[in-house]
């Protein structure tokens, strides 16, 4: 099989075919992901979370996120990998995106960038497709601005439904291949996938999209304790490996690993 690129998820939309994305952040996750038919992997900034343990994905820089990417894109020969731009790195103008854009692809090998915003970062969009780079739009509600929104709160409720729809066609217009849409009512995010030509991905946007997003601790039950309303854990990966842990911690200290099978 040859490698998912942009035109067959445009082309799935077409088709009416929903399709799954998932994060990744290593080489072995991603290779499994793969294997499991997921055809688009996201080297999400959602890493300052659960890589490296931030409180929010603010403080992620682009060197913490460069030898994720280069890790996820070997592990996965057949997905169309995309990397998000971290806080920072292309808010200033069209120009700083392109530059951070072009280290993830040079140093990165990502396929594809995502960045957060609507109209406001329509000229970055635009300048990036211009020069070859896919982009995935994500608006919504969008984490590296948790600060300015006031904190983790659905978008495009109310009067916030015009401003949706306007970043959406701003995305589009600009040159975005997908948009994610996250936190928004499920009814609205309806209505941008049938005005859209490109797909949207959802992420608590109900069920309407054109796919859907999740990071992967949260799809496979590999973080524990409180998650996201629009979360569904498909596993229990956290308990399962806390188990291996302890037994093989137990083993260790009963003398009872390795055995005789184990030894030369
Ligand atoms: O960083 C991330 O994981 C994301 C997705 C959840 C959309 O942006
Ligand atoms: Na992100």
């Amino acid at each position: 099989t040859r490698r998912t690129r942009t035109h067959h998820l445009q082309e799935m939309k077409t088709r009416g075919e929903r399709w799954p994305m998932l994060t990744a952040y290593d080489h072995s996750t991603a290779a499994l992901f793969e294997e499991a038919g997921i055809p688009v992997l996201l080297v999400g900034d959602s890493a300052a979370n659960v890589v490296y343990g931030y409180d929010t994905t603010v403080p992620v820089t682009t060197d913490e996120m460069l030898p994720l990417v280069r890790g996820v894109v070997r592990g996965a020969p057949h997905a169309l990998v995309v990397a998000d731009l971290p806080f920072g790195t292309y808010e200033a103008s069209p120009q700083q995106a392109l530059e951070t854009a072009v280290r993830f692809l040079k140093e990165g090998q990502a396929h594809a960038v995502k960045l957060e915003g609507g109209e406001r970062v329509a000229p970055q969009i635009a300048a990036l497709t211009a020069a070859g780079i896919p982009v995935m739009a994500h608006i919504g509600f969008t984490p590296q601005s948790v600060n300015g929104l006031g904190g983790f709160r659905v978008q495009g409720r109310g009067d916030g439904a015009e401003q949706l729809v306007a970043d959406a066609i701003a995305v589009q217009e600009a040159g975005a291949f997908a948009v994610v849409m996250e936190m928004v009512p499920a009814d609205i995010a309806g209505q941008v996938t049938r005005k859209l030509t490109i797909p949207t991905v959802g992420i608590g946007a109900g069920n309407e999209c054109d796919a859907q997003v999740l990071v992967w601790q949260d799809m496979a039950g590999y973080t524990s304790g409180r998650t996201a309303r629009f979360v569904k854990r498909f596993g229990n990966v956290g308990d399962e490996l806390r188990a291996a842990a302890a037994a093989y911690a137990d083993e260790v200290a009963r003398g009872t690993f390795p055995g005789s099978e184990h030894s030369f």
